[in-house]
């Protein structure tokens, strides 16, 4: 039998046969999602016998309990990527992997599951690809372990039957968009398939152990597009970052139940698949040249200090008003110290048009950059270099003054092993290698004059 569905407010929980576009009660737009309705019997099981049908917890005490940590991780053939997870990927748990469309995720998973099948049963099941492109692939990445299986479905339920039957250690799902349930009718990808068909698979892995790694795909602006709700179900969500292409890509935790959030993978594509970069600093200044509006940053990423080249390009505006972009860097964060830059230097930057370039397609969330774009700017627009010996870090405050950056002293370790002599940074870090600025003004008229 087909059960029932029906549409909620899942601002106010409004039910209603149909989907209505405002909510007749709390006034929401779009606030009606498909669901499948519970029937009569069980309505009436909890609300008219007014009697509560739980029972008591057992509990147990905090020191008794095994950690979950003892299950089992599967390691995948990326050392740094395995740190990103919390040790590999846990048996039981389910973990989203969010990227934009080409970046790589099949590709990453298949060579994961190439690993993973040398001593354990893999399932690679694609709701996207054929049995013949996956296989394509697979064979590009050499991955033919005698225990990797293939099965193509767009099910929620058949996926979930599959998994229900253990037989699986590591099962992938590719991709949650293309899933659809048959107890509801809207389309794949659309809220209400996402998150029942993600519950429907969650709650198959942790009730056999089997690992999930699900695929979804994010919109141009980095959020998920529909499964932001599976964020909250899921154990991990992992991001998959960078440039689609060449350049480098990342892989974070933004969250994960075993494990921190402050690692980070950098992987580089090339026709063999995805390679883990050891060294990035180096990879990343390898092909500098020491031009005016260059500057050699000293960046986090997660727990890892990084050295990634800055460029800045300054041209007089053609038209009246003046042209900013930003590639790798938040373009509000570089107005903002366009701002800092006019109001409290005496460099005029309103009828320059200012480009800002990260190398090697990082994308920085690093506040302590500031210090760094800002010399790059002056560099560019002054057409005088930095001595090329200098890294630079720190933050830069609205009154134009140099503010401390955290994990200073990673910051200097990977500089020196790259063979700068200093680092110009903020005052508050004490180190025989820095040269310690306050103030943006002095620091411009010092370094780049
Ligand atoms: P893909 O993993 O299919 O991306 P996603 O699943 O995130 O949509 O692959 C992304 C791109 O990578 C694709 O355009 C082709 C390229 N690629 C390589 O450069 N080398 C390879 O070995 C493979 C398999 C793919
Ligand atoms: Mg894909």
């Amino acid at each position: 039998m087909k059960s029932k569905t029906n549409f909620v407010c899942q601002q106010c929980g409004t039910t209603s046969a149909k989907w209505l576009g405002q909510c007749p009660n709390c006034k929401a737009w779009n606030s009606f999602i498909e669901q499948i309705a519970e029937t009569e019997t069980e309505k009436k099981s909890a609300l008219e016998k007014g009697k509560l049908s739980g029972k008591k917890l057992a509990y147990e005490n905090i020191k008794s309990i095994s950690p979950s940590d003892t299950k089992e991780r599967l390691k995948t053939e990326f050392k740094d990527l395995n740190t990103v997870l919390g040790g590999g990927i846990l048996a039981g748990s389910v973990n989203l992997l969010a990227g934009q469309p080409g970046i790589g995720k099949s590709t990453l998973l298949m060579q994961i599951c190439a690993e993973v099948a040398k001593t354990k049963k893999v399932l690679y099941i694609s709701g996207e690809e054929s049995a013949g492109q996956v296989k394509l692939r697979a064979e590009r990445l050499g991955a033919d372990a005698d225990n990797l299986n293939f099965a193509s479905s767009t099910s929620g339920n058949d996926i979930a039957k599959t998994i229900e039957s253990a037989e699986f250690d590591l099962v992938i799902v590719d991709s949650i968009q293309t899933l659809a349930m048959d107890e509801i009718s809207s389309a794949p990808g659309t809220v209400s398939q996402v998150t029942n068909c993600g519950n429907l698979i969650i709650r198959a892995a942790k009730a056999t152990g089997t690992a999930v790694v699900i695929v979804g795909h994010v919109t141009k602006d980095g959020t998920l597009a529909g499964p932001k709700t599976l964020e909250h179900l899921v154990d991990v969500v992992l991001n998959f970052e960078g440039d689609r292409y060449g350049g480098f890509k990342t892989v974070r935790a933004v969250k994960n139940r075993f494990g921190g959030t402050n690692e980070v993978a950098i992987f580089e594509m090339n026709e063999k698949g995805l390679k883990e970069v050891q060294n990035p600093s180096a990879a990343l200044l390898a092909e500098r040249q020491n031009t005016d509006g260059s500057i050699i940053l000293a960046t986090m990423e997660g727990n890892r200090p990084i050295l990634v080249e800055i460029q800045a390009l300054a041209t007089t505006t053609t038209y009246g008003y003046p042209k900013r972009t930003a590639s790798g860097f938040d373009l509000n964060r570089l107005n903002l110290l366009i701002a800092v830059i006019e109001r409290r230097t005496k460099l005029k930057l309103s009828d320059k048009d200012i480009f800002i370039n990260v190398v090697g397609g990082m994308k920085l969330s690093d506040s302590a950059a500031d210090l760094a774009v800002c010399l790059a700017i002056a560099s560019a627009v002054a057409k005088r270099k930095l001595d090329d010996s200098y890294v630079v870090f720190g933050e830069v405050g609205l009154g134009g003054e140099i503010r401390s950056a955290f994990r200073a002293d990673q910051r200097i370790a990977e500089a020196k092993k790259l063979g700068f002599t200093h680092a110009i940074a903020p005052a508050a870090t004490k180190d025989k290698f820095v040269i310690p600025v306050k103030d943006l003004r002095e620091t411009l008229i010092k370094y780049v004059k």
